[in-house]
């Protein structure tokens, strides 16, 4: 079938080239040149693995990219919006890319053509893109606008489209289900896990994934509703690790005591320095807003929000705790990303503390295997960029880890050691084990853990209040 997919961003893009891998011819539409450029010569503009070799395979062929909306829509059956959604400053969605988006498709609809949401928007969007097509012109009959909303993780993104846990589709006519459904058979039906050039198969992989077809409104909040709780499922773990820190239980431990309750799960239980990333602060604030709109009062999401905000308060006071004054001090900082795997640094929380901590006077020299580039533009110039975990740690006074890559969790832990000036690790995203830790002499604090150390003198725990009406 000839699609089109509008927006060559993170999920334009993959979206684009795995639709093509499926056997679509797919034109993809930006309305930046630089961009279409860059993806013309073949360059891969976002950090993602197994990109490169869709774009490679189909580019020219069954994957295109052009800036001519109008030609893009009439060769089309489907066209998938894929634009930005950023939040306004209320914190709501900004949907109006997706309304001028709609508008020019509007003008250049010569046949049935089923207009897909592809891109994150509040419940009711679809019957605003309904009604903005048919103001500009569009015959009622026309067309139909559904809500194929996606999952895709960054930096897993092609295997999340390829393999996801679940295909939902909103489609309010029978008519433009069946465009849907045939849009997405190869996986539907399984026929694309038989081919020998499939992409590889993650552990879990759901074959063949469930296809559900819901109403578009459903469709639409799944999305709101399935990151929304993701979010609420780490500012719980979070809080939880903040209660582990003041009694000085383990949270790794609580975590696998109530993960292995199949109804809970292992998966999204890490606590670490709060989330981050283009989507989870986005869609929070957007469905706040929308919910709000809609006559409920979701408060339960500013309590997710709040917590997550804390969670970069708690981890200042546990560095000042662990270096006591902040002004002058050296800090190696390992990550700049928002999480591992991934260059984007949009809402990245290692950037925002690096940010706070310069605040306080430390000089930073961090490290990132991937989001240098990103983060250079972004951080003014008072941060020194390593090239190696090991130069950022270099005569540093403590070593910060704030993203959850790999390689950060297999460091040479001698030649770590010999590099910082004083052997302290203050670990955001729990990658090592404490004890292992203190056996190779550093003094280690970590996230809802206790604290460990070479000696055996007590390390202040960070967090432990004064007991209310403790008897002296
Ligand atoms: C976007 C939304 O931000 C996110 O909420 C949703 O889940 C998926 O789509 P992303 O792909 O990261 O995420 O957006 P972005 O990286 O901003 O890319 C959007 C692309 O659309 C850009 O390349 C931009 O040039 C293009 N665009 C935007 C158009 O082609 N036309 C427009 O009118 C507006
Ligand atoms: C998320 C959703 O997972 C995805 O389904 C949706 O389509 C887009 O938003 P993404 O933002 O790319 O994907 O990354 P994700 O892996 O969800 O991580 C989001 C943030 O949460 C990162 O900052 C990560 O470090 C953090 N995180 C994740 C935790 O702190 N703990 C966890 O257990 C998992």
């Amino acid at each position: 079938m000839q699609v089109a997919v509008v927006g060559s961003g993170y999920v334009g893009l993959v979206a684009g080239a795995c639709l093509a891998d499926l056997g679509h011819d797919v034109v993809v539409v930006d309305n930046d040149q630089a961009k279409l450029a860059a993806l013309n010569r073949g360059e891969v503009p976002i950090h993602e693995n197994f990109l490169p070799e869709l774009l490679h395979r189909h580019r020219g062929t069954r994957l295109k990219f052009s800036d001519d909306l109008e030609s893009a829509v009439r060769a089309s059956s489907a066209i998938f919006v894929a634009v930005g959604t950023p939040p306004t400053e209320q914190g709501e969605a900004d949907l109006s890319y997706v309304e001028s988006v709609a508008r020019g498709i509007a003008g250049a609809i010569d046949g049935y053509k089923v207009v897909v949401e592809k891109s994150t928007v509040p419940v009711y969007t679809c019957d605003w893109v309904r009604r903005i097509i048919q103001r500009n012109g569009a015959e009622t009959d026309g067309f139909d606008v559904a809500s194929n909303p996606e999952f895709l993780r960054e930096g897993t993104a092609v295997t999340d489209f390829l393999y996801p846990d679940r295909i939902v589709i909103g489609a309010d006519t029978d008519r433009c289900a069946r465009v849907l459904r045939e849009i997405y058979a190869p996986l539907a039906d399984g026929s694309y896990y038989d081919r020998p050039d499939a992409i590889p198969r993650p552990d879990r992989a759901m074959i063949p994934p469930p296809l559900i077809v819901t109403s578009a409104k459903s469709a639409e909040l799944i999305k709101h509703a399935s990151n929304a709780f993701l979010a609420m499922k780490i500012s719980f773990i979070n809080a939880v690790a903040s209660i582990c820190e003041s009694v000085g239980a383990n949270v790794q431990q609580v975590c696998q005591g109530i993960g292995t309750d199949s109804r809970i799960g292992q998966r999204f239980l890490n606590p670490g320095i709060g989330y981050g990333g283009s989507c989870f602060p986005k869609d929070l604030m957007a469905f706040r807003a929308v919910a709000r709109e809609c006559g409920y009062d979701f408060r339960l999401l500013d309590e997710v929000m709040r917590i997550n905000e804390d969670q970069r308060q708690r981890f200042i006071r546990k560095v000042r705790s662990a270096l006591w004054t902040l002004r002058g001090k050296k800090l190696g900082v390992l990550g700049l990303a928002f999480k591992g795997g991934t260059d984007d640094i949009r809402e990245s929380p290692a950037i925002l503390l690096i940010q706070s901590l310069q605040q306080e006077g430390c000089q930073i020299s961090a490290y990132d295997p991937a989001a240098h580039d990103r983060a250079r533009e972004a951080l003014n110039s008072g941060i020194t960029f390593a090239e190696s975990a090991y130069e950022a740690a270099h005569d540093a006074d403590a070593l910060l880890i704030l993203t959850e890559w790999e390689e950060f969790a297999v460091l040479d832990l001698k030649r770590l050691r010999e590099e910082l000036k004083y052997p302290i690790i203050i670990d955001g995203r729990n990658l090592y084990d404490p004890d292992v830790m203190a056996a190779h002499g550093f003094t280690y604090y970590s996230v809802g853990r206790p604290a460990s150390s070479p000696e055996p003198q007590p390390v202040p725990t960070p967090e432990r209040p004064a007991r209310k009406n403790a008897k002296l």
